[in-house]
């Protein structure tokens, strides 16, 4: 059993932080999404991994090197071109050969992880094997309609979805799949879809077994189902406490603190995670926030947000909620008049101020 995971893809959704950095990257409760990945697929055996890479191949490769602190081996496999998930099934061939192989998508997450889907799969050896999710929104998805337990049809983002039964970006096939991949043609985002590949394998009369997901499953493209994996992650956390702690601070319930963090004069109420380094100063920290390594937030509040390397938040006077921070942003408030805001944003940035 081979593993294929997909990390190329250019993250629009989660600009301007994908103009800097590979979506696969950004982190979750301070790891990169991807890793989470490459831990479900170490953990259920699959040992011998290639992933997808496409212009963020340096960053990747830099990230998750030969796989061996996973004790898994990694192959990188190069797409020109964000071409679809098809697609990448095509170019791995080579890789892939005749094993049958777990397909995982670099930005999702699955709480339980993939054993018990990865051994059904070995058992019944269908041609393919998808998972499935109830979700409130099918139109973002690839959409599945199920009759006596078998899958009838599957709709890639259909307009009017027959079901509220998504597919989850985790996906196991026998080499089946790519006489299917072949067979079909660019969609109307010009991608070969692994969604209509499947729908190929059910017309040609192939096994496709669906398995619904216990636990939940997130996508993380886009910026609302960033913060949600981190509180669900955080959640999980046990508290521990590395870094130091000053006597007029007060940390409260699950709250992890890395070795080289400070935290002086402050209120830290987790689940929260605090970096290696980082400073927390005259500030309180609410709730499901990840703060990365060198990140230092003074006199400042913030709750439920993520914060990349090396950010400063600095005397501000709104607590800051609901955001995702990229690295070495600097975020304060100044005394000097005229009173003011004074911005300098990337492109595709996104400043929402509440009154
Ligand atoms: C892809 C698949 C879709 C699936 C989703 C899961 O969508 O095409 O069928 O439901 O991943 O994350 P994309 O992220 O390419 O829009």
């Amino acid at each position: 059993m081979k593993g294929l995971v997909l990390s190329g893809g250019k993250g629009s959704r989660l600009r301007p932080l994908t103009y800097t950095r590979a979506k696969q990257l950004v982190p979750v409760a301070n790891k990169p999404v991807l890793f989470y990945g490459i831990e479900a697929l170490a953990a259920a055996g699959v040992r011998d991994i290639g992933i997808v890479v496409g212009d963020t191949r340096n960053e990747i490769r830099a990230a998750v090197g030969d796989g061996s602190q996973w004790d898994v081996t990694v192959t990188y496999i190069e797409q020109d071109a964000p071409s679809g998930l098809a697609h990448a099934v095509l170019i791995s061939e080579p890789f892939l050969g005749d094993e049958p192989f777990v397909m995982y998508l670099g930005d999702n997450l699955l709480k339980k992880g993939i054993t018990p889907f990865v051994e059904e799969f070995k058992r019944a050896k269908p041609a393919a094997q998808i998972l499935l999710t109830r979700v409130p929104d099918p139109q973002m998805f690839g959409v599945a309609e199920l009759a006596d337990g078998k899958v009838l049809r599957l709709v890639e983002k259909p307009k009017e979805p027959k079901s509220d039964l998504a597919l989850v970006g985790v996906y196991m096939f026998g080499p089946e799949i790519f006489e299917s991949v072949k067979q079909i043609t660019p969609s109307a985002r010009n991608e070969l879809e692994i969604t209509e590949a499947i729908q190929h394998l059910i017309d040609r009369g192939c096994v496709v077994r669906p398995h619904l997901v216990d636990g939940w499953w997130k996508d993380t493209g886009k910026l609302d189902d960033m913060l949600e994996a981190n509180r669900l992650i955080l959640e999980t956390f046990d508290r521990r406490v590395d870094g130091t702690v000053d006597a007029e601070s007060r940390v409260e319930g699950k709250v992890v603190v890395e070795p080289g963090a400070q935290i002086v004069g402050s209120v830290v109420r987790g689940p929260v995670i605090i970096g290696a380094n980082a400073r927390v100063e005259q500030a309180y920290v609410g709730p499901f926030t990840s703060i990365m390594n060198d990140v230092e937030i003074r006199g400042s509040e913030i709750e439920h947000s993520i914060v990349l390397e090396g950010s400063v938040l600095s005397e501000l006077s709104n607590r800051v909620i609901d955001s995702l921070i990229g690295r070495n942003v600097r975020i304060y408030r100044q005394p000097d008049k005229p009173s003011a805001y004074r911005f300098m944003l990337g492109d595709n940035s996104e400043v929402g101020i509440r009154w």
